[in-house]
């Protein structure tokens, strides 16, 4: 018998899928037993090199440019992952950018589109993508990686916790349209992890902030993939709306 956690058979993509938690996923996804296809935008390096890694051990693994936040992008990227995967049954929105870090009163309408647009946007246009065939299909599982910065809030990141609030509000929505067709859609809110994106920040804040963190240290992607690998296979099939934070005690809900 299959253990629970298995995706053998799974199609699955994964934006942002090139390093980061992204990648993370990617491995855990392939290694799990699914075929994996992943997109990036400017991280083709990285991409190819992962691809590359995971292929030589048999695994099944596919890379393509896209900007999440250009509907012309996606909607390419989108055709391209149908005929490389065939059909998507699992899609993982984890592209994103961190906020500049800015006062709100300094923070341009570029610097909102921005956030707004790769955080948000590119959820809902990947999403978008993919959704109807995935009812059509009557199997779906769409996991929107957004971040405990959308309950906590944070000084100079308005954008980015407006984003990360809206994924979290669409993923519950979106779960009532998703769940009658068994296509479950969750999401997941990380605390602070050691990506780059958490390194673009000062080092006075990182040591800061790693020190009002209860367990004492940043988290690693090896410690976020597990929850997406749950909320994926059948180990997960009661997840309907939620979103689940591993986040080292920044945020108790
Ligand atoms: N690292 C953290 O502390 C943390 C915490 C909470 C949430 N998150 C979220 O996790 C997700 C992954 O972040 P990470 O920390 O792994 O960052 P990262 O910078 O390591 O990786 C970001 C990934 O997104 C891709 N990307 C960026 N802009 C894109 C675009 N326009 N179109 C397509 N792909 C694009 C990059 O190519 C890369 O693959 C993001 O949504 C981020 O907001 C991160």
């Amino acid at each position: 018998m299959k253990n629970s956690f298995d995706l053998t058979g799974r199609k699955a993509l994964v934006t942002g899928g090139s390093r980061g938690i992204g990648a993370a996923i990617v491995e855990t996804f392939a290694r799990h037993g699914a075929q994996v296809a992943l997109c990036q935008y400017g991280d083709d390096e990285n991409a190819e090199r992962l691809v590359q890694r995971l292929s030589a051990e048999g695994l099944s693994v596919s890379n393509i440019s896209c900007d999440v936040s250009s509907q012309s992008q996606v909607h390419d990227m989108a055709a391209w992952a149908r005929r490389e995967l065939g059909h998507v049954d699992i899609l993982l929105n984890s592209a994103g950018v961190g906020g500049s870090d800015k006062p709100f009163a300094e923070t341009t309408q570029d610097d909102w589109d921005r956030i707004i647009g790769i955080n948000l946007q590119g959820t809902f246009l990947a999403t978008h993508a993919f959704f109807g065939e995935m009812c059509e299909r009557k199997y779906g599982r769409v996991i929107n990686i957004a971040s405990q910065l959308a309950y906590k809030g944070a000084a100079g990141l308005a954008h980015y916790c407006a984003a990360k609030a809206g994924v979290v509000g669409f993923t519950r929505a979106l779960s009532f349209e998703g769940a009658p067709y068994n296509v479950l859609v969750n999401a997941i809110a990380p605390g602070p992890v050691d990506t780059e994106l958490l390194r673009a920040h000062s080092r006075e804040w990182l040591d800061r902030k790693q020190s009002q963190l209860p367990i004492g240290r940043f988290g690693h992607v090896e410690e976020i993939a597990p929850t997406a690998l749950l909320l994926a296979s059948k180990a997960g099939s009661f997840y309907v709306g939620q979103t689940l934070s591993p986040n080292g005690g920044d945020v108790m809900l």
